[in-house]
């Protein structure tokens, strides 16, 4: 879960590469380092953020046309100076940067261990650059070979890019599970774990497969396979805008993120959704609509809060579709010996595409014959390529590691695909069909309007900046949201929050239940409302404080809560997105508050890259 990037040509290759590690800090932010070749080979590297490396190279002479550089989240060895990236090679020639885990270093590293090899960290990257270095040395070859001898003997995933003093006009890079983009341009090359680094230098690209190797010059770029055949590498253009991955004025990534919400869900309804004419058009669904139509069952896979936008599909599809829906922690299902038969369906939600566990549980579904349907928000990512078809969120680059505009644009994605099985299949009226189109198409303004009052969130924030504990509880559609309100409160504010369906409250988490406790309602209105009524009602007769997201003109519930916020009234469908919004929000200023990063939340990485 790491971030690397790197550079050669005619510019300066420092500046270029501590920009794209700021860039690529939401892949984890423990340690960095960079690597430059200008006659000898220098390495740079410490424990901390990319600013602080920064701050300790003042006055030092990083001059060079060639670099590689890291920003760390640690997997073997703990974050430190010395298990920092870029290793170096026991002779000292070679410098190596990795976004991965080789599962099987420890093997390799006693067959160096025998050889009399010494370990200046704990990390598996310097015990595959040395395995490396040695098989070079023995077999007198070339590096390039040396490296394809070594990854026939690697287990695990990576992306490693290695400078060579003796070949100082040389980037070599290879590629199996973690992602490397390069980018093309006049007499220079840009490498990096997403196109970020390079967005204002060029807009062609080439997303290197799994198994490829890449030597790269300043002006030529080869890539072979393992078999050390020649591969055409495929240029691909990029539409993102430097703009996006800025703060906008806003104080972090997250709120920007959240306010973007009314843009972002526009962007997943363009050009798909026409509720007037009463047509979806989405090409990946269209071409697999008999498959997904007929299945006997849905499987659906995901970790995390796209784990959550799962849940919330499984009711959706099922009311809808009147197909069987199963949700499967990809991590679970990866290692559990799941049933998959001929025909079944297998959706793949998530954002960044890369999580491993997703991306591996799809590669084994795949194996058994299963069809993949990936729901990923970045472009060209490995679950959008490993899948069959699938659908973009368009919710644009995330930045913030909390997830919150690519929540709500695959919310709006799976309800569309289902309206469309749905129609497909018959299974629901066209009333209620054109309804919810209707639905969807408002949800942008309704989000515009709740945004408006966002400062209440920030009044009842500072209310409960000092709790240590918080309920989050909703009822049917609304019980995935409690969860993943639930997961904001935690990965912002470190706050122990649990979400759970309001019933199930009574067979034990009331035990939790003071005047201490918050206990924060999705009570928007539904055919379930009375029933969360009385769920308050036992709440407040245990002195527990309420907060509650209820619906606009809701009489009943302002007079028993503590504290609620309005959402205009929609379709028990599309509400619980409505009721994110603040949920998001309430997070995002009880964190502020309480004066955490709320961008880049301790422990934690936007990419899971690794098992
Ligand atoms: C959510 O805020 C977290 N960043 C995390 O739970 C995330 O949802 C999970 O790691 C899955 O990521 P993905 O959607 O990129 O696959």
């Amino acid at each position: 879960m790491c971030g690397i990037v790197g550079y050669l040509g005619p510019r300066q290759a420092y500046p270029i590469i501590i920009t794209g590690l700021k860039r690529q800090e939401y892949r984890g932010y423990d340690s960095t380092g960079v690597a430059l070749i200008n006659n000898d080979l220098t390495v740079y590297k410490k424990k901390g953020k990319v600013t602080e490396l920064e701050q300790s190279l003042i006055g030092i002479d990083v001059s060079a046309h060639i670099g590689i550089g890291h920003t760390r989240w640690a997997t073997h060895g703990e974050p430190s100076d010395k298990n920092a990236h870029p290793h170096q090679s026991a002779s000292g020639k070679l410098a190596m940067i990795h976004n991965g885990i080789i599962e099987n270093y420890n093997q390799l590293k006693q067959e160096l261990l025998n050889k009399g090899y010494q370990f200046k960290s704990d990390t598996d990257t310097e015990v595959l650059l040395n395995f490396i270095e040695e098989i070079q040395l023995n077999n007198q070859c070339t590096l390039e070979e040396a490296l394809r001898i070594a990854l026939k003997r690697v287990a695990g995933a990576y992306v490693i890019l290695i400078l060579d003093e003796n070949n100082p006009d040389t980037i070599i890079a290879a590629r199996k599970g973690s992602p490397l983009v390069i980018g093309i341009g006049k007499g220079e090359h840009f490498l990096g774990s997403d196109a970020t680094p390079m967005l204002e230098y060029t807009k062609e690209v080439v997303y290197v497969n799994d198994y490829e190797i890449a030597i790269i010059k300043a002006d030529e770029l080869i890539l072979k396979n393992l078999g050390n055949e020649r591969q055409t590498p495929y240029i691909s253009k990029l539409d993102l805008e430097l703009a996006a991955i800025e703060k906008g004025g806003f104080e972090h990534f997250m709120l920007k993120e959240i306010f973007e919400q009314p843009i972002t869900i526009y962007d997943c309804l363009r050009g798909r959704l026409d509720a007037a004419a009463g047509t979806i058009t989405m090409a990946g669904v269209q071409k697999y609509i008999l498959e997904l139509t007929s299945a006997n069952r849905i499987i659906i896979l995901a970790c995390g809060t796209s784990w959550h936008a799962a849940l919330l599909a499984e009711y959706v599809i099922e009311e809808l579709c009147r197909i069987p829906v199963e949700v499967d922690y990809a991590s679970e299902f990866r290692y559990r010996n799941p049933i998959i038969a001929q025909g079944d369906v297998i959706i793949a939600i998530s954002q960044s595409g890369e999580t491993a566990d997703t991306l591996v549980a799809i590669e084994k579904a795949k194996e058994a014959g299963a069809i993949i349907f990936g729901v990923v928000n970045v472009v060209g990512s490995s679950i959008a390529r490993v899948s069959h078809a699938g659908a973009y969120t368009h919710a644009g680059p995330e930045i913030g590691v909390a997830s919150t505009k690519a929540f709500t644009a695959q919310l709006v994605l799976m309800i569309m695909i289902a309206l469309k099985i749905a129609k497909e299949k018959s299974s629901i009226s066209h009333q209620r069909y054109s309804h919810l189109l209707f639905e969807l198409e408002d949800l942008p303004q309704k989000v515009e309007a709740i945004l408006k009052n966002a400062d209440e969130l920030k009044v009842i924030a500072e209310k409960y900046k000092d709790v240590s504990d918080a309920l989050y509880l909703g009822r049917g559609y609304n019980f995935p949201i409690a969860l993943e309100g639930a997961l904001k409160l935690k990965e912002v504010s470190y706050i122990h929050a649990e979400g759970y369906p309001a019933a199930e409250m009574k067979h034990g988490p009331i035990a939790l239940v003071d005047e201490k406790l918050p206990v924060v309602f999705i009570a928007t209105r539904d055919e379930s409302h009375g029933k969360i009524v009385s769920n308050i009602q036992e709440i407040k007769a245990r002195k527990g404080k309420v907060i509650a997201i209820i619906t606009e003109g809701d009489e009943i519930i302002p007079g028993m809560a503590d504290d609620v916020f309005f959402v205009p009234p929609a379709d028990e469908i599309v509400a619980p997105l409505l009721s994110t919004i603040p949920l998001q929000l309430l997070s995002y200023y009880l964190g502020v508050a309480k004066g955490c990063d709320v961008d880049k939340p301790r422990n934690l990485a936007k990419s899971v890259t690794v098992e």
